[in-house]
């Protein structure tokens, strides 16, 4: 096991009505006036935003507002957000919403604070410091709620770039699963993926003998292939919404990931995708996931006969294990089919013509990217290839 520090700062405030009561916890976060930042229309529909400014005018704490944060979010409201802060005097930034919400949220904490321009923190920059913000998540999906990342993309080309700093980790993030329940059963399935997504980019290591990060993993993954057939099927089953909902936290706080070399190529290769065809994040990983898995499978055929057996239930072949890990390929591809995901370009809507466009943008150049197994531009192509033709 490798040397680590794990720092998951976040006070997780989990279950039913638990909104009401974020005003108690901007206070005791040191807010006293707030942003709230939203993005289109289901906070709205829903009473939920009402609920948070009640919530808020009853710790006696002030707000302003800004919406329309969209998925994907984007670089040019994030100045709109920075602009306002410093205008309104604002000291702490509510999100109220899902990971693009969050994310936008998080840009805005790191801009108001820097004198120069906050894109410089998505080109290679660490943020030091930054406003504090808090959320109320109300889609399992992109583990922001717990994360120190946020992804955003700039209007002017669509560059979709990540920055990371502790500086960004929410002080709290409110947890209830019933806010789950209004999500479309496409939104819900993006977000299962995902989660599983940020699993296996950490569960593929060449790191041996990490057995509890092994098991923590596969205790996320096994979650997800109970649990969201479950909320598909019936959307408002609490349960199934809340251990999905805990899920994706843990899949992104890092604490399935300490100890070792992760991987992360797939999330690049699939953020070019979003950002040329605007789709939902977890979509694009249904369609580069497995055609990632597909391509690096040799490379430690043992591991993907691990996650076939242990985690899809494939049988062991002894005599030819390359059949057990492909097993277990097909039946995530098969996974993802069953719960309304694409599964290559077609369904996806993205066009094998924009192949070279996409590993140009991708940007590896001559040189190696990622932990398990390095990609140069060539393997990226080919990853693209795969995606571009799958199959059941
Ligand atoms: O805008 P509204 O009307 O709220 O609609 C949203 C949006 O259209 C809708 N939605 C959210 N909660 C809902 C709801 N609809 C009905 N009922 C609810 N309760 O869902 C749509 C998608 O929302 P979005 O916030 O975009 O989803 P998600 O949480 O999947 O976030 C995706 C973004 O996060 C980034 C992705 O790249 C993408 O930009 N990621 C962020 C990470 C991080 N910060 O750590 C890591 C991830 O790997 C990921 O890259
Ligand atoms: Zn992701």
């Amino acid at each position: 096991m490798d040397n680590f520090n794990f720092y998951s700062p976040t006070e997780f405030v989990f279950g039913k009505g638990r909104e009401c009561e974020c005003g108690k916890y901007v206070k005791k976060y040191g807010g006293s006036k707030v942003l709230i930042h939203y993005g289109g229309q289901s906070a709205q529909k829903s009473g939920l935003l009402d609920r948070v400014k009640k919530s808020l005018t009853e710790s006696g704490v002030p707000f302003v507002e800004l919406g329309g944060v969209q998925p994907n979010p984007r670089d040019t409201l994030v100045y709109k957000g920075i602009d306002l802060c410093r205008s309104e005097n604002v000291d702490f930034i509510l999100a109220v919403g899902g990971g693009s919400v969050i994310d936008s949220s998080k840009a805005i904490a790191m801009g108001v604070v820097y004198d120069g321009d906050f894109w410089d923190f998505y080109s290679g920059k660490r943020a030091q410091k930054a406003l504090p913000v808090g959320t109320v998540l109300t889609i399992a999906a992109a583990g922001s709620e717990g994360s120190g990342d946020s992804v955003i993309t700039k209007e002017d080309g669509m560059l979709k770039r990540g920055s990371g700093s502790d500086a960004i980790r929410p002080r709290f993030s409110v947890m209830n699963p019933e806010l789950t329940q209004t999500l479309p059963a496409y939104q819900t399935a993006c977000g299962a993926t995902d989660i599983m997504a940020h699993v296996f980019e950490r569960y593929f290591t060449n790191t041996p003998e990490v057995e509890i990060t092994d098991r923590l993993c596969e205790a996320v993954l096994l979650t997800m292939v109970k649990e969201t057939p479950r909320v598909i099927a019936d959307p408002n089953n609490y349960e199934a919404r809340a251990n999905i909902m805990w899920a994706g936290t843990v899949a992104h706080t890092n604490i399935v990931g300490v100890g070792r070399q992760q991987d992360w190529n797939s999330h690049r290769i699939e953020h070019e995708l979003s950002a040329l065809y605007d789709c939902a994040h977890g979509a694009g990983l249904a369609v580069i996931m497995p055609a990632w898995m597909e391509f690096v499978y040799k490379h430690n055929v043992l591991r993907f006969c691990q996650m076939a057996t242990r985690v899809f239930g494939c049988q062991m072949d002894f005599e030819n294990p390359e059949n057990t890990a492909r097993a277990g390929i097909k039946a995530f591809r098969t996974f993802l089919h069953n719960i309304g995901m694409p599964i290559n370009f077609a369904e996806l809507g993205a066009k094998v013509e924009d192949i070279p466009a996409l590993v140009d943008k991708f940007g590896v150049g001559d040189g190696r990217t990622g932990g398990f197994v390095s990609l140069s531009a060539d393997d990226v192509t080919q990853i693209y290839k795969i995606a571009a033709k799958a199959e059941l």
